[in-house]
C-alpha cells in the first residue's frame, strides 16, 4: 500500500509532519503519528477538521458536501474523510497549540453510576481503570471531550466531560438519548454498573480562555451544560473574581437537570448570576420564559461592557446564541463555542 509525506503548516507557520497511506485518512494518520488535529464528527458533516490544500492529489470519501468551506482561491479538504493519491501539502486555518500531541490510545474504564436525571437526560459516571498507575492520563482541561467506545460494538461517540479533574480518574457525563440512536440504546436498555467502556482523548479545545480576562457568560442548550459545569467547577475551584452568568435552556421543565449542581455553583462563585430558561412552560413556571439566546440578547444590551461568550448545544442554538452576541458588539474573537454535531 503507498503512503505518503504529508506536510501541514498551522496558522502561525509551525510545521507538521506525518505519513499516511492511501487507504488511512489524513485525520487517522495524523492521530497514528500521536498527533491529535481539531475534529468534531470523524465522518465528513461538521468541518471541524478542515484545512487547505496547497499541493498534492487526494480523493474523497462520503462526506456532506456543505460541510466542505469555500474560500475564494482556496481548496479546502475534510482531512476525516480524505484520502492522499501524492504526497501533500496542508495549510491548517488553527495554531500550533491547538495541536495535541499524545498517544492515541483508548483506556478501559467502569461505569460507577448510570442515574436518568430528567425525562431524557442521564448521568453517566465512570472511573478509570488502572488510573493511578498511568499517572495524570485522566488530567483534563474543563471544556474537552472524549470518545466513548463501546466494547465490541464499534460504536464510538463524542461525550463532554461534565466534572473538573479529581485526579482520581472520574469522568462524569451528563448525556441526552435520541431516539433510535446507538449509545441512547445501550445506555437506555443494556448498561450496567460495573460495565467497561473505553474512553479515548482527552479532545478537543473549548476551554476557559485566560488571556486578556473579563466577564464570562456561558450559554447551555440542554446537555450543552456538561463542559460549562465543568469549566464553572474548575472557576469555583480557582476563586476566580470575574463577573459570570449562566443562561441554560430547555424545552420544557421535564428537561430540566442539574439545578442542585447550580444551586452549589451560585454559592461557590459569589459573582455567578443564573438565569434558567424553559422555552414552553406549564402555567405554573414562574422563571424566564423563552430561550437562552433570548435571555442573553436581554443581558448584553445593558451590560457595562462586552463579556467574553462560551456556547455549548445543538448548532442551530449556537448560531443564533453567536449572532445576537455579534449584534450586541461581543467582538467574534471572544466568542467560543462547542457544537454537539453528531459524532
Ligand atoms: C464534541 C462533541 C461533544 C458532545 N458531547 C455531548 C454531551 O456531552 N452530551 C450529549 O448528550 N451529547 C453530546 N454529543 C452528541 C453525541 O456525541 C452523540 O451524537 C449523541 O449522543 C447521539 O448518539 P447516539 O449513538 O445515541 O445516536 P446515533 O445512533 O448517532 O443517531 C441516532 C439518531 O439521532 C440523531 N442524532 C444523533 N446525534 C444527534 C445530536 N447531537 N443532535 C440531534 N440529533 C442527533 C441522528 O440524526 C439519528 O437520527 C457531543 C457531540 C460532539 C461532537
Ligand atoms: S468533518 Fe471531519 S471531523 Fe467533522
Amino acid at each position: 500500500m503507498p503512503s505518503y509525506q504529508i506536510e501541514l503548516t498551522t496558522a502561525d507557520g509551525t510545521l507538521i509532519r506525518f505519513e499516511c497511506a492511501e487507504n488511512q485518512s489524513l485525520l487517522a494518520a495524523a492521530a497514528t503519528a500521536n498527533i491529535v488535529l481539531p475534529s468534531l464528527c470523524g465522518q465528513g458533516t461538521c468541518a471541524a477538521c478542515h484545512a487547505f490544500v496547497t499541493a498534492g492529489e487526494f480523493v474523497v470519501g462520503e462526506h456532506d458536501p456543505d460541510a466542505v468551506p469555500v474560500e475564494p482561491g482556496q481548496t479546502a479538504v475534510l482531512l476525516c474523510c480524505s484520502y492522499p493519491r501524492s504526497p501533500m501539502r496542508l495549510a491548517a486555518p488553527y495554531e500550533h497549540g491547538r495541536v495535541l500531541f499524545q498517544p492515541n490510545v483508548g483506556r478501559e474504564a467502569a461505569i460507577v453510576e448510570l442515574t436518568r436525571v430528567a425525562e431524557s437526560t442521564v448521568r453517566l459516571l465512570v472511573s478509570l481503570v488502572s488510573a493511578e498507575s498511568e499517572g495524570d492520563t485522566a488530567q483534563f482541561e474543563p471544556g474537552q471531550f472524549v470518545e466513548l467506545e463501546i466494547p465490541g460494538r464499534d460504536i464510538k461517540r463524542a461525550y463532554s466531560i461534565a466534572n473538573d479533574w479529581d485526579g482520581e480518574g472520574q469522568l462524569e457525563f451528563l448525556i441526552r438519548m435520541q431516539p433510535q440512536g446507538r449509545f441512547s440504546e445501550y445506555l437506555m436498555r443494556d448498561a450496567r454498573v460495573g460495565d467497561k467502556l473505553v474512553v479515548w482523548g482527552p479532545r478537543g479545545t473549548f476551554h476557559l480562555e485566560e488571556a486578556d480576562r473579563r466577564s464570562r457568560w456561558f450559554v447551555a442548550g440542554g446537555t450543552g451544560l456538561a463542559p460549562i459545569l465543568s469549566m464553572l467547577r474548575r472557576m469555583a475551584k480557582c476563586a476566580d473574581g470575574e463577573e459570570a452568568r449562566l443562561f441554560f435552556g430547555v424545552n420544557r421543565e421535564t428537561e430540566l437537570f442539574a439545578i442542585s449542581d447550580i444551586d452549589r455553583l451560585k454559592s461557590d462563585i459569589a459573582t455567578l448570576k443564573v438565569e434558567v430558561c424553559v422555552w414552553k412552560p406549564e402555567s405554573s413556571w414562574s422563571g424566564f420564559v423563552g430561550t437562552p439566546v433570548d435571555a442573553l440578547r436581554r443581558d448584553l444590551k445593558t451590560a457595562n461592557a462586552m463579556p467574553d461568550v462560551y456556547l455549548c448545544g445543538p448548532p442551530a442554538l449556537i448560531d443564533s446564541a453567536a449572532a445576537a452576541a455579534k449584534e450586541c458588539g461581543v467582538a467574534e474573537e471572544r466568542i467560543f463555542s462547542e457544537r454537539f454535531v453528531q459524532s
